[in-house]
């Protein structure tokens, strides 16, 4: 996706390694507003070049005393201010614009962390309609504070504790709010983003999915031209599928797609997805049975990270002689490989001081299946690069993937390897797994639990205990079911299922799955433990 191409009014946030950064662009893009995030200290041609019409600072963990605390770059005052640019700057963004503007910062005599009232002062500025003297809860978070204003500039807000928490410079068009109204612990901060962006900035919003899709559609085909042939591997999960779509709408049946069953999937995953593929979205896939291929070199090994560097070479090996069949049977070389690559994936931020790290490009390595064959020298089409989940999801409603599909939990690259602890070809684990798990879901789906649940799954485990079934002495195995909700899988709780609910969940199991005769739950959150047990 090229932010060029995007045809609507960019808000565009230099981020300088606030938590909160993504939840500005995020905030912003939920008002039908286009909004970017990129490095706070990028040259001034990256900023530029992408022609906001407001710029927002974010704010950060730095002080603007520390020599060589993150900022913008020379010239983007004089760039902004010669262009019409309205600029915003939040916490620490406030603080940069103050001090480089000719004002003053100094350290707080009182430092402000958490809830902390506001309020209005004569020039109610970015405050919109409210009236002087009117209070709001917002939520600070600063060590630093204003002590003098650079020239042209006005305070329209104070704390409490009478630390200056709104500024604006109006004519210059520069404005700051030291709280962080992105935040809901700021309950009228949303308003006040709303006011300063379509009331004082004249923003025009109007970002809608069915033009990004548009858009993104003119893009590849103008990147792959009229005979390039492009490839994909498709993993059942949301993105692959979302950015296949996407590709197939805008070349057709040049896209080839190739979903491989490494014996590692969910019960009828297969049949499944593949049914979702070709009679509900109509795409060019491939689908390789590698079942063999792949049990048979994971035959005996135990080890979580062989077994993850086992499957990863096995599907390269598979899409290189894919992408080799390919080029024999249409007489030319694919040139270009589809990735379902997010935004959150591949935002650059700002590290915090004393980490000893540059700027890092966040890719999460293990997330993606295999890797790719070093010599393929395929360019990369990342179609959704720009979007976040949520608005895959909504790119995807778009494009007709059932809705089911796109609601369907994370399943990891290296599938039931993972849930299978130990040898995933001994004691038919990856059977009754699959059984199991398959009772688990949907009793999960029929108590319409499925939605409220981040991921849910049964684990195998490599242990054995006694029972009694039918008056016999069983010795059979135990499975665990875990069941977590979480934003984004970086931390998780577990999910509170009613005591009803795993009472006929575990009868279920172990009256329908043979090998089982106990039931376990995983109460543990991450931290400390892990979504998956690997
Ligand atoms: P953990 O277990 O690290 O998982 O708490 C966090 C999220 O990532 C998924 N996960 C993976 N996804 N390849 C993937 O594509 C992997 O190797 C992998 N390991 C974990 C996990 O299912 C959860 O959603």
């Amino acid at each position: 996706m090229d932010p060029k191409a995007v045809k609507s009014d960019l808000v565009l946030i230099l981020d300088y390694g606030s938590q909160y950064t993504h939840l500005i662009t995020r905030r912003i893009r939920s008002l039908s507003v286009f909004s970017l995030c990129i490095n706070g200290t990028s040259p001034l041609k990256a900023i530029t070049e992408l022609n906001p019409r407001v710029v927002i600072l974010s704010g950060g963990p730095h002080s603007v005393h520390i020599p060589d605390s993150p900022s913008f770059p020379d010239g983007f005052t004089e760039w902004a201010e010669s262009n019409g640019v309205f600029v915003l700057g939040i916490c620490y963004g406030l603080q940069l614009i103050v001090q480089k503007l000719g004002g003053e910062v100094r350290v707080g005599e009182k430092q402000e962390y958490g809830r902390m009232e506001i309020e209005v002062g004569n020039n109610s500025g970015i405050f919109g309609n409210r009236s002087v003297g009117d209070k709001q809860v917002v939520w600070m978070s600063h060590g630093d504070e204003v002590a003098r204003l650079p020239e042209g500039f006005e305070i329209v807000g104070k704390s409490q504790q009478g630390t200056v928490a709104a500024v604006q410079g109006r004519d210059r068009r520069f404005y700051g709010l030291q709280y962080h109204p992105e935040v809901t612990h700021s309950p009228e901060g949303m308003e006040t983003l709303r006011y300063f962006l379509f009331d004082i900035c004249g923003i025009a919003a109007g970002w809608k999915m069915e033009d990004v899709m548009e858009e993104e559609i003119e893009v590849i085909k103008g990147t792959v031209g009229p005979e390039d042939h492009v490839i994909c591997a498709l993993s059942g999960g949301v993105d692959s599928t979302v950015a296949a779509t996407l590709v197939h709408k805008a070349i057709g049946d040049r896209l080839h797609c190739v979903f491989v069953d490494n014996g590692l999937l969910r019960y009828k995953e297969r049949e499944r997805v593949m049914e979702t593929f070709e009679r509900d979205l109509h795409l060019p896939v491939t689908c390789v049975d590698a079942i063999e291929q792949f049990l048979s070199k994971l035959k005996g090994v135990e080890e979580p990270e062989m077994k993850r560097k086992i499957i990863g070479k096995e599907f390269i090996c598979i899409f290189d002689a894919f992408a080799h069949d390919l080029e024999q049977k249409l007489g030319r070389k694919p040139a270009y490989l589809v990735q379902g690559t997010l935004y959150p994936d591949v935002i650059e931020s700002c590290p915090p001081p004393g980490t000893g790290r540059t700027h890092s490009h966040t890719i999460k390595s293990h997330h993606n299946v295999g890797g790719l064959p070093k010599d393929m020298k395929l360019k990369l089409i990342e179609p959704l690069k720009l979007l976040f989940k949520d608005e895959v999801r909504q790119l995807g409603k778009i494009l007709n993937v059932p809705e089911g599909f796109l609601k369907r939990h994370p399943f990891p690259g290296p599938g039931l390897a993972v849930r299978v602890l130990g040898d995933v070809t001994k004691n038919n684990a990856l059977d009754i797994l699959r059984e199991v798990d398959e009772i688990f879901i949907q009793s999960i789906k029929d108590a319409g639990l499925y939605d409220r649940i981040w991921q849910a799954f049964a684990v195998f485990l490599p242990v054995r205990s006694v029972g009694v079934q039918g008056d016999q002495r069983t010795h059979s195995h135990v499975v665990a079911l875990r069941a977590v909700t979480s934003q984004d899988g970086m931390t998780a709780d577990w999910y509170y299922f009613e005591h009803k609910f795993l009472d006929d969940v575990a009868r279920k199991i172990c009256n329908s799955v043979r090998g089982v005769n106990r039931v376990v739950q995983d109460i543990t959150s991450k931290p400390p433990s892990t979504i998956e047990w690997e």
